[in-house]
């Protein structure tokens, strides 16, 4: 699978990308609003090694995809999109912080969109976040996804029951020629 956008290219994982995914995966800012994180090293590369597994899904379910810039090929982050059920999918994405707030996260975000809606035929697309995770709120709410609740204490990890934030979006809403 290889996406491309203005500024991006969007692309499966290699085992050489370990160091540039560890690189903001082991910062624990980064992590903050994650399930999984700060990650050790050997976590890294458990994380490239599921996320080549993936790619040998039959049917392919969960994409897990490297963000990388265009101009130079440095990989900034990551986004996914998995089936959840026939469908429907959710998507999720994280990024380097030396790139955040420049758009990277919705412009990566609208192709997975494009993606899920125009070539693997879903119906509905969600994601969720953490509620004080406002940057990640105002990803979904720039591509278009509409908010439809508060999950109250549904998921736990690092010791904690945790509360989320439900976006989504319908094939009928989405509009392909979003930049
Ligand atoms: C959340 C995250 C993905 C946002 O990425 P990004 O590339 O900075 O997002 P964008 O530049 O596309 O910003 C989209 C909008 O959110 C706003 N925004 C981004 N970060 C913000 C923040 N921390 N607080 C408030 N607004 C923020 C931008 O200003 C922009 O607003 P606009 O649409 O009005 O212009 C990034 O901060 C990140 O990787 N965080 C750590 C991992 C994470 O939390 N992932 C999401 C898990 S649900």
């Amino acid at each position: 699978m290889r996406l491309e956008t203005d500024r991006l290219i969007i692309r499966e994982y290699a085992p050489s990308d370990a160091a540039d995914v560890h690189q903001y995966a082991s910062n624990a800012e980064v992590a903050a609003y994650m399930i999984w994180g700060p990650n050790t090293e050997e976590e890294t590369a458990a994380f490239i090694d599921r996320t080549i597994e993936m790619q040998r899904q039959q049917p392919r379910v969960d994409y897990e995809l490297a963000v990388v810039l265009k101009a130079s090929h440095q990989l900034i982050g990551g986004c996914g999109i998995h089936i959840s059920e026939p469908g429907q999918g959710e998507i999720g994405y994280c990024f380097h912080p030396l790139y955040w707030r420049q758009g990277y996260a919705s412009e990566s975000a609208r192709a997975l969109l494009r993606l899920g809606f125009q070539e693997l035929g879903l119906h509905r697309i969600y994601a969720t976040c953490r509620p004080d995770n406002r940057g990640s709120a105002k990803v979904m709410e720039s591509i278009g996804m509409r908010y439809e609740g508060h999950l109250r204490e549904h998921m736990r990890h690092k010791g904690k029951w945790h509360d989320s934030f439900q976006y989504s979006i319908l094939e009928h809403e989405f509009k392909g020629d979003q930049s």
